[in-house]
């Protein structure tokens, strides 16, 4: 085997357009005629083992359709993904039960069982031997500190701690790659700066696992990512340590905002 680490995350030439819906009186007028999105140009990214990464990138970059692709939720139209050596387009199944992803807007909890009822249900879905299910289920709680909400209904959580209760999710099985879609989105600053500490100390801290992170916050990429990516007009254009690349992230983020 070789000495050198393998990356966890390895993206290459990936392309994606989204066919784009059209006005009855459109289709009426032209019938053959398409609109089209190209929304990723040949990205290619690599992640190495361990490592949190923090994708930033303007609405509409295509980060979460980045995610989706690794998560095998979306088919690129060409490119190769390779997770833990695995090609995720291809045999997407061979790594599902080593990926965690957690969406902005969690839609499929459901709403009149608790959060506990609803860990339980997912751990069952991911798998887990159903005698651990019980204690796997306070155990995770435990990490991002939802024990005090566990026999609240979903419908009654604030969206920190639904947020939280997604990571919760995630975690049951215990992936060796997550991936975040906007962690803190919508949140207050008081939530947002909780569950950042809670992220930073579960997930990058105590246990190592590849991280990556999409967000639009700069702090929240300062804070969490060892190294950061910008993706602008469907490609990856800077990529490397958080403290040499942020600043150049930060000052085309400024650029693009006059
Ligand atoms: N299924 C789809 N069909 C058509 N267009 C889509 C689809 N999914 C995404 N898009 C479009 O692709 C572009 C990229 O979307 P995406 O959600 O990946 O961006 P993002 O970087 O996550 O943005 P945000 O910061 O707002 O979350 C957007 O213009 C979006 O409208
Ligand atoms: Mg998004």
């Amino acid at each position: 085997m070789s000495a050198i680490a393998k990356p966890a995350i390895d993206i290459l030439g990936v392309h994606k357009r989204f066919t784009l819906p059209r006005s009855f009186d459109d289709i009426l007028r032209h019938p053959f005629a398409r609109k089209r999105l190209e929304v990723l140009k040949g990205l290619s990214l690599s992640v190495p083992l361990g490592t949190t990464i923090g994708l930033l990138g303007p609405n509409g970059a295509g980060k979460t359709t980045l995610l989706r692709i690794l998560a095998a939720t979306v088919i690129p139209d060409r490119g190769t993904v390779t997770i833990l050596g695995q090609d995720a387009v291809k045999h997407p199944g061979r790594i599902r039960q080593q990926l965690g992803f957690v969406l902005s807007d969690e839609r499929s909890f459901f709403w009149r069982l608790t959060a506990r009822h609803n860990l339980s249900f997912f751990a069952t879905l991911a798998n887990l031997e159903p005698k651990k299910i019980k204690a796997r289920v306070v155990e995770v709680a435990a990490l991002l500190q939802i024990e005090g909400e566990l026999d609240k209904p979903f419908r009654d959580l604030s969206t920190g701690m639904r947020q939280r209760l997604s990571l919760a999710r995630t975690l049951l099985h215990d992936p060796e790659v997550l991936l975040v879609d906007e962690p803190t989105r919508a949140m207050d600053p008081g939530a947002a700066q909780r569950t950042r500490k809670l992220l930073g100390r579960t997930l990058v801290e105590e246990m190592g696992k590849t991280v990556l992170l999409a967000t639009h916050n700069l702090e929240e990429a300062q804070e969490l990512c060892e190294r950061v990516a910008l993706l602008r007009e469907g490609r990856i254009q800077f990529a490397g340590a958080t403290a040499d690349t942020l600043p150049q992230i930060a000052k085309i983020f400024a650029e693009d905002q006059e």
